[in-house]
C-alpha cells in the first residue's frame, strides 16, 4: 500500500528538530514549524518530546544527531550547563529556549527576547519609550533584556518585591510594587505573568486606570487570544500585542537560525491562531 503522501517525504535524509519540555503535549510548535518546513520546502520534520531529564534528552540530541531543539519549560535553565556553548545574551538573560546543532556542536540561544521585540516592534518603536514589565520570571527576564538592548528605559512591577528589585537591577531598569504602580509616563506595558489565562481569564494583572490612549500593551498569554487585559487596552484606545506575536515569532527566529532562511511568519500565525480557534471550540 502506497504512504500517505506527508509519510512518503520522509526519507534517510530528513532532518529531524523537536521540542523538550514537561508537559508537552499541548505544544503548539510542532504545528508551526511543520507548517513552516512544508511551505519552505524543508526536509524536516518536528515533533514534541516530553522530558523530565533535561540531561539524557540534551546527551539523546546529541547521540542521535538531531539538527535543533526548542527548550521549554521547566528545562530553560538546567539545559544551560549541558550545552557546549551559549550565545552571550542566553547567559544574560539566564536561559536557553533553542538549541542549534552545529557539525555536532550544541549552541544554546534564546529567541524569547528578540521575539517579543519583533513582536512589539510591529506596533512601536522601543528605543527611547518607557516600558513597564510586570512579572520577573523567565519571561520577564527575556523582556526586559529586550527592551534594554533597544534602548528602552525599564520598570519592573512584581508581586514579590525582592525578586522584582533584583531583576531590576540586574537589567538597569527601576522597581515599583503593584499597588503604587500607576502607569503614569510609561509608553509600553507587557504582562508576563500568567494572570488572565484560562481558566481565570476574568483576570488581569493591571487596574484598567493604567491603560490610556496612546500607550501599546503586549500580553505574552494567548489563551485565550484576547485575553481581559488586551480587551480593555483596545477599548481604551491603546495599541494591543497578543501572546500569539511572542510565541510566532520567537518560532520564526528558531526556524530562521535552523535553516537559514526567511519565516514564512503570517503563515505559521496563521496556523497557531487557527489552532487556538479551534481548541477553544472544543472545550
Ligand atoms: P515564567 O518563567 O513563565 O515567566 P515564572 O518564573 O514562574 O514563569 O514567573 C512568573 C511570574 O509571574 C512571577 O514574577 C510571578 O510573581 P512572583 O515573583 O511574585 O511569584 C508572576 N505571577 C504569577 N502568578 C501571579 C499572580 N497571580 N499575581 C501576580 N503575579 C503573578
Amino acid at each position: 500500500m502506497p504512504l500517505p503522501s506527508d509519510l512518503a517525504r520522509i526519507t534517510a535524509h530528513t532532518r529531524l528538530f523537536g521540542v523538550m519540555g514537561d508537559p508537552v503535549t499541548h505544544s503548539l510548535s510542532p504545528l508551526m514549524h511543520n507548517a513552516a518546513f512544508a511551505q519552505m520546502g524543508i526536509d524536516g520534520v518536528y515533533v514534541a518530546f516530553p522530558v523530565t531529564d533535561p540531561a539524557d534528552a540534551v546527551a539523546g540530541v546529541r547521540a542521535l544527531n538531531i539538527s535543533g531543539c526548542s527548550v521549554t519549560i521547566p528545562h530553560k535553565i538546567a539545559v544551560m550547563e549541558l550545552l557546549d556553548e551559549l550565545e552571550p545574551s542566553a547567559r544574560q538573560i539566564g536561559a536557553v529556549n533553542t538549541i542549534v546543532n552545529d557539525n555536532g556542536r550544541l549552541i544554546g540561544f534564546n529567541s524569547d527576547s528578540p521575539g517579543a521585540m519583533a513582536a512589539l516592534l510591529e506596533k512601536t518603536p522601543v528605543t527611547g519609550k518607557h516600558a513597564a514589565v510586570i512579572g520577573a520570571g523567565g519571561a520577564a527576564r527575556a523582556v526586559a533584556y529586550g527592551i534594554r538592548q533597544h534602548g528602552g528605559r525599564l520598570t519592573i512591577v512584581n508581586r514579590s518585591r525582592d525578586k522584582g528589585r533584583r531583576l531590576a537591577d540586574e537589567m538597569g531598569g527601576t522597581f515599583i510594587g503593584p499597588k503604587e504602580f500607576t502607569a503614569l509616563g510609561v509608553d509600553i506595558l507587557v504582562n508576563t505573568t500568567s494572570v488572565g489565562m484560562t481558566p481565570e481569564a476574568d483576570r488581569m494583572p493591571v487596574t484598567g486606570d493604567c491603560l490610556r490612549q496612546g500607550m501599546t500593551v503586549m500580553d505574552i498569554v494567548y489563551n485565550p487570544l484576547e485575553t481581559l487585559l488586551l480587551r480593555t487596552a483596545r477599548e481604551a484606545g491603546c495599541q494591543v500585542v497578543d501572546g500569539v506575536a511572542m510565541f510566532v515569532h520567537q518560532g520564526a527566529i528558531q526556524f530562521e537560525r535552523w535553516t537559514g532562511l526567511r519565516p514564512p511568519v503570517q503563515l505559521m500565525r496563521e496556523t497557531v491562531v487557527d489552532a487556538l480557534r479551534a481548541a477553544s471550540v472544543n472545550q
